[in-house]
């Protein structure tokens, strides 16, 4: 054997999915005007978000992509919507009467969205996690747009959040949607079937013509903040095939 040659035991010569592979840095921005005195350059982990309709199944693809992501040594976090200690609770706890303006319930939002950046994203991208995220702005955006807010207003908002290193939309069709929602809950969503809109009384219908509103949204938007689509109507193991090719070249740098 050549004296520079990598013997049999050495680390490189293990199979790839056993090796930890050390994610390349990528710069990091903020889609406005960001948080003050924020240096980003020390920011070395990576930010992936899966968005989708409810029951589009996020929660099934993230699970199985932070035991990958474990399995190959990144240390993971996993933040989503209403899940910060500062307002969770009580955003839940206005949901439960329709009390709020929309201004004021997507306000809310903003703020549960902001203390989450603050407090759990940007130190665990600082300390080089993965952070995975169970949607992000975009479905706030949607949501807002479908109601009437200002699109300007909400771009200016959420000129707080960082840009992802990824975005995966899972899409999914609305009567698909409706099945398994109907699979997991029982149940359709008040929220989540738009019921605040007066679109129609039938729940089920109303959910229909919801999601199909919030989908043009996430079109319009894709426009803007160019995700990447991803066929939900698949089988799971297929899905998460494409997400793990994906998300290598985002750890490659790519
Ligand atoms: N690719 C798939 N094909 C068929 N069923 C699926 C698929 N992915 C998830 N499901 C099922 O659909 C239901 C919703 O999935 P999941 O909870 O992962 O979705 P979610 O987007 O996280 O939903 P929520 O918005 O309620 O958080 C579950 O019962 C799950 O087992
Ligand atoms: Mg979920």
């Amino acid at each position: 054997m050549p004296s520079n040659a990598v013997p049999p035991s050495h680390p490189l010569k293990r199979p790839a999915a056993s090796r930890v592979l050390v994610p390349k840095p990528s710069p990091k921005r903020f889609y406005g005007h960001g948080i003050p005195g924020v240096d980003l350059a020390k920011f070395t982990g990576k930010l992936i978000v899966v968005e989708g309709a409810d029951g589009s199944g996020r929660s099934t693809q993230l699970a199985q992509l932070v035991s990958w992501l474990e399995g190959r040594g990144h240390a993971t976090v996993q933040v989503g919507l209403k899940r910060s200690t500062l307002v969770s609770e009580e955003l839940s706890r206005a949901q439960q009467g329709n009390i709020l303006s929309r201004t004021t319930l997507g306000l809310f939002y903003a703020t549960d969205f902001a203390d989450q950046l603050e407090n759990i994203i940007m130190p665990a991208l600082k300390a080089g996690f993965m952070v995975l995220a169970d949607r992000y702005i975009y479905t706030l955006m949607a949501r807002d747009l479908v109601r009437g807010v200002d699109e300007e207003w909400l771009k200016n908002l959420y000129g707080i959040a960082l840009v992802p290193d990824a975005v995966f939309y899972l899409q999914v069709c609305a009567e698909e949607l409706v099945q398994r929602n109907f699979a997991k809950n029982h149940a359709l969503d008040y929220w989540e079937s738009g019921m605040d809109l007066g679109l129609s009384r039938d729940m089920f219908d109303s959910f229909l013509q919801y999601q199909t509103l919030m989908a043009e949204q996430f079109k319009h938007l894709q426009k803007t903040y160019g995700f990447s689509i991803v066929d939900g109507d698949r089988p799971t193991e297929e899905i998460n095939r494409e997400l793990q090719h994906k998300i290598e070249s985002v750890l490659a740098g790519k």
